[in-house]
């Protein structure tokens, strides 16, 4: 061994024990006749001291050239320290040094290894071994990896199997596009990376597996945000003859667990609340609900009182600011130029103060008198010294807009606290939702999930209307989960297919095997997958998923730290069939 200790275990009890040990040097600092240097490693950092008299004189002057980041090897007593640091482990002692070795001498590190770095976003990717060196990113790894032991151990103790699925398949649709793989002994042939392994899963309950599990890369082809990769992972999961319920009830258990186990937070039962509901209220599938501002719908009491903004529109809804009638006219102003944004894309805000001695101040006095909007107030939860804003326009795009505004102003009055914590399933939802640009209907989970038993005429008469077994599981605002029950009946199945506008052929040879599998004795089954990268950063404080995966993808979808994707060498452009492309192809 290198080393007898790592540089988080040694404290006052070695007082006097000669130890060796190896690490990084973080930090230097040259008294002129004193030398510290803070030796670091993954367990923590101890302090070095060399000094004219105690130390040997060449390993003195060896200690002069050392720099940041050098690999050393030293060997030493431990002492107590004169001036201890009563907030490290490792603060009550320090090593005198006898012998040093460089392992390795370090570059000039481009950033400082340090908590808060000076390195900026794109050279901390391109030098990510380096970032990874930081105390932050590598407690967020650390932690990712206590989630996915105590889901391991808590999913395998529930009975599921962890089964490993192929990553060179055929495309599975999950709503993005492809990543493709060229085949070279298959010419003019592609694989396509998973987007999930949600057929087979299913085949795996077709198999008998009964609780399968997985924690799976993912691959996604679409538009990066902070909480999207293009590769991700899951904890994919299926049971074999379960309902709904069984399947909430189940992963209900497995996130309070979790809650439990990394952060000892109990969570009570998880709220449910249909899709219908959650997009009335919070105009979102993913509400937020740790904090109010709920939406009240006002066309009944806002239309046909002269304002025309408002009533030639389908919707007129307003949220409550808390303690907002305080804002000022330029603070009111912010926020219309807020949600007028493209990336919001409203045409303004109405805004009604409720003001502490009762009256009302509002920029439509000239259409509304303080009767109207005491019902605003009522409809919309506001209580005196609260401020209303008012959207109106298409029912759809009107609630996200609002909904937009609502998560901001709650993020802005720091109302979104990372150590708080709500979940709650989303259900209900439509089978299908219709694309106006292709003009056909998309599964709105995926093609797979059973409509509700009570909807299967209205597949006939009004598939629009029909809803499907399925759920999602929302923590703080945030997707980190969806799942249903299946279809396992091939003429339903196919039937789904047709309503999604595939032919009996086009059916037949991207989903011949499942629906051929469902015709030996497909059991009911059903399941759910959580994002492991959003579950993590959540539990660990943020909804940046990024820093919580070791090496991820920019938002170009590029790692610039490899160069990937990157252009192909002609001749393994040619081994692949894919010479005849355009040179700009690749
Ligand atoms: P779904 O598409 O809802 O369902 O995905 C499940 C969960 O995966 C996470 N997720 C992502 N995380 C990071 N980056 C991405 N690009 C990304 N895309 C999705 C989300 C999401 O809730 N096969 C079905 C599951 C099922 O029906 O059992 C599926 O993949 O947290």
């Amino acid at each position: 061994m290198l080393r007898s200790h790592h540089c988080g275990a040694l404290n006052e009890n070695n007082t006097n024990h000669e130890v060796v040990l190896a690490g990084w040097v973080q930090k230097v600092r040259n008294k002129g006749f004193i030398v510290w240097v803070d030796l670091r490693d993954r367990y923590g950092i101890t302090q070095l001291v060399f000094d004219e008299e105690r130390t040997p004189k060449s390993v003195y002057q060896q200690s002069l050239k050392l720099g940041r980041e050098d690999v050393i090897q030293i060997k030493g007593k431990v002492i107590e320290r004169e001036s201890k640091n009563p907030n490290m482990p490792t603060g009550g002692i320090e090593i005198l040094v006898s012998e040093l070795t460089v392992l390795n001498a370090s570059k000039t590190p481009p950033f400082t290894i340090e908590t808060q770095t000076d390195g900026g976003d794109e050279l901390r990717m391109q030098y990510r071994y380096l970032d990874l060196r930081r105390k932050p990113i590598r407690e967020n790894l650390i932690f990712r990896h206590k989630v996915t032991m105590a889901v391991r151990n808590f999913l395998s103790q529930a009975g599921f199997i962890d089964v490993e699925t192929p990553y060179l398949i055929k495309s599975t649709p999950e709503g993005a596009r492809d990543f493709v793989v060229p085949s070279r002994m298959n010419s003019g042939q592609f694989y396509a990376l998973p987007q999930s392994p949600q057929t087979f899963k299913q085949l795996l309950m077709v198999a008998g597996f009964d609780k399968y599990f997985q924690i799976v890369k993912c691959f996604r082809d679409e538009d990066l945000r902070a909480d999207r990769q293009p590769e991700f992972t899951q904890i994919d999961c299926e049971m074999t003859f379960v309902e709904q319920e069984d399947v909430l009830v189940q992963f209900e258990a497995m996130i309070q667990h979790l809650l439990k186990e990394t952060k000892g937070i109990e969570l009570g039962a998880f709220p449910r609340m249909t899709f219908a509901t959650a997009m009335e209220k919070y105009g979102n599938d993913k509400p937020d609900i740790r904090f109010g501002m709920t939406f009240g719908e006002l066309n009944a009491l806002a239309q046909n009182k002269g304002f025309n903004v408002f009533d030639a529109q389908e919707l007129v809804v307003g949220i409550a600011v808390p303690g907002g009638a305080g804002m000022t006219r330029k603070e009111i102003d912010g926020w219309i130029e807020w949600v007028k944004r493209p990336q919001v894309g409203a045409k303004g805000l109405v805004w009604v103060k409720c003001h502490e001695d009762g009256s009302y101040k509002s920029s439509v006095d000239k259409f509304f008198d303080s009767e109207d909007l005491a019902q605003w107030a009522s409809v919309t939860g506001a209580n005196p010294g609260d401020l209303i804003f008012v959207m109106a326009g298409a029912t759809q795009s009107t609630r996200s807009q609002l909904s937009a505004l609502r998560m901001e102003i709650a993020e802005q009055m720091g109302l979104r606290k990372p150590d708080e914590y709500a979940a709650l399933w989303v259900t209900d939802f439509p089978l299908l939702e219709w694309d106006e640009e292709s003009q056909r209907y998309h599964a709105m989970h995926h093609p797979f999930t059973a409509p509700k038993k009570e909807n299967l005429e209205d597949l006939e008469k009004d598939p629009s209307k029909a809803k499907a077994n399925a759920y999602d599981l929302v923590l703080n605002g945030n997707e980190i989960g969806g799942g249903s029950i299946r279809i396992h009946d091939t003429a339903l199945q196919e039937k789904m297919f047709g309503l999604l506008g595939f032919t009996e052929k086009e059916a037949q040879d991207q989903f011949g095997f499942l629906m051929d599998a469902f015709q030996y004795g497909a059991p009911p089954h059903g399941g759910i997958a959580l994002g492991l990268d959003r579950l993590v950063a959540l539990l660990g404080g943020s909804e940046t998923i990024r820093d919580f995966i070791a090496f991820p993808k920019n938002n170009n979808g590029r790692d610039v730290m490899i160069n990937a994707p990157s252009a192909l060498e002609d001749a393994q452009l040619e081994e692949l069939h894919l010479k005849s492309l355009p040179k700009d192809f690749s």
